[in-house]
């Protein structure tokens, strides 16, 4: 074959759309629950907001982004997340003069050139969400509730809440120096990437899959024991929301994310289901980054879903979808034809999804072309049924067989 899609991007078709329009339509129900709308921003953004968004130094800025130029030499990137693109839309939109908080939701696809594998693809689809304007934890631990709650009528369980706190502008510097002297004396076995970004990013260690790494984690200093009095006392209240709402989590110290803008509240939830990609949602509290970009001071919080992850977890419990055809029409000869024309239609019109033989052929081929769509009834329209105005009905899901009148088709369903 001559063209092929890119590595590591997929076609997504039917039957599996069927799963995702779910997917989406449930996020959308339930987010509303919690007075969330929608927001769309571009695909394509200037570098810069990813760069100075994200930060210099994580893997997302040095080795994952899709940029380029444009044609009058602008450096332009597909977007590789949400946050950045929906901060910078709230500022230039004015969205920080409407009432506090402001809480939006997204979804569609992202772009980061990883290295593919099960649940990695380099574009992938994200579910997000982003609240403004609010610093009270009750908004972190409320937050979670909606994912839980999202997550529990998609019908999965045996999933893991993993939270932290990773400190503010004042207690994260010190807690740096500490680590920085606690790595200084096991730089030897730490990874390249890890050796180049320990003093600008010492973080970032704590957070690396490289055995070497791995292996200095366990004795390292924990941030959660090194927050100033106002985020340790947020983290608590953070706690004792969840614990009110009946959430189960576990602290994870060493869960510092992958991108700069986080401060206090971070979270991931897990599934053992999933291997080594094993995050299905993950967020956390950003307080500065619209302050960053030039907006008011405005504390904030969001969190997005990987769209396939969920996927390879439902596609493991859901039956094979069908394509909702409630009717197929059969027909033979052109008067059969042209009834089945007139029909199809008037049925439409009323709400059902009809789907018709097109060039004809034998009845049994016809009836086998319904069988495979899964219809839940066929009609059969040939000139003996014209003439005595009786059309035959046939319920595939029992085998069942009536005649109904054809001009009386409607009530037929109607009952
Ligand atoms: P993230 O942790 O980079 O956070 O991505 C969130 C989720 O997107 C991951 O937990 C995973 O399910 C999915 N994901 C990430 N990369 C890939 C990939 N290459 N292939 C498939 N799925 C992937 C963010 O993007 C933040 N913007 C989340 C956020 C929103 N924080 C605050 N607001």
């Amino acid at each position: 074959m001559k063209y092929r899609s890119i590595k590591g991007v997929q076609d997504i078709v039917p039957p599996e759309t069927a799963l995702w329009q779910k997917i989406e339509n449930v996020a959308k129900r339930i987010f509303k629950l919690y007075g969330y709308s929608e927001i769309r921003t571009p695909i394509i953004e200037f570098t810069d907001l990813f760069t100075r968004g994200i930060g210099e130094t994580t893997d997302i800025v040095e080795k994952e982004m899709y940029t380029f130029p444009d044609r009058a030499g602008r450096s332009l990137t597909l977007r590789p997340e949400g946050t950045a693109s929906v901060v910078r839309a709230y500022i230039q939109q004015g969205l920080y003069n409407r009432p506090a908080p402001q809480k939006f939701y997204y979804m569609g696809p992202m772009f980061r050139y990883e290295r593919p594998q099960k649940g990695r693809y380099r574009q992938f689809h994200q579910i997000g969400v982003e609240a403004f304007g609010e610093q009270d934890p009750l908004l972190d631990a409320e937050m979670i509730a909606m994912l839980r709650r999202f997550l529990e009528s998609l019908g999965m369980s045996g999933l893991v809440f993993e939270v932290n706190s990773i400190g503010c502008p004042r207690c994260r510097p010190p807690y740096r120096e500490k680590l920085i002297s606690y790595l200084s004396d096991k730089r030897d076995v730490l990874c390249t990437d890890c050796l180049r970004r320990y003093e600008k990013n010492p973080l970032r260690v704590l957070d690396c899959k490289v055995p070497g790494c791995q292996s200095v984690k366990g004795n390292a200093p924990k941030i959660v024991e090194h927050l100033c009095n106002e985020c340790s006392d947020h983290f608590q209240k953070f706690r004792g929301y969840l614990k009110e709402m009946g959430i189960p989590h576990n602290i994870n110290p060493l869960m510092v994310r992958g991108l700069d803008y986080y401060t206090r509240t971070t979270f991931e939830v897990t599934s053992s289901d999933l291997g080594a990609q094993n995050a299905v949602a993950a967020g956390g509290r950003y307080d500065s980054l619209v302050k960053e970009f030039g907006g008011p001071h405005t504390p904030a919080i969001g969190f997005a879903l990987g769209v396939e992850r969920l996927v390879v977890l439902l596609s493991e419990k859901e039956p094979p979808y069908k394509t909702g055809t409630d009717v197929f029409i059969a027909f033979l000869g052109e008067v059969g034809r042209k009834e089945a024309i007139r029909l199809s239609e008037k049925l439409r019109s009323t709400g059902l999804s009809v789907e018709m033989g097109f060039s004809g052929g034998s009845l049994k081929s016809q009836m086998r072309r319904a069988d495979k769509l899964g219809a839940d009834y066929v009609f059969i329209i040939g000139e003996d049924e014209i003439k005595t105005g009786r059309i035959i009905c046939k319920h595939l899901t029992d085998g069942s067989q009536r005649e109904i009148p054809l001009n009386d088709v409607d009530s037929f369903f109607m009952k």
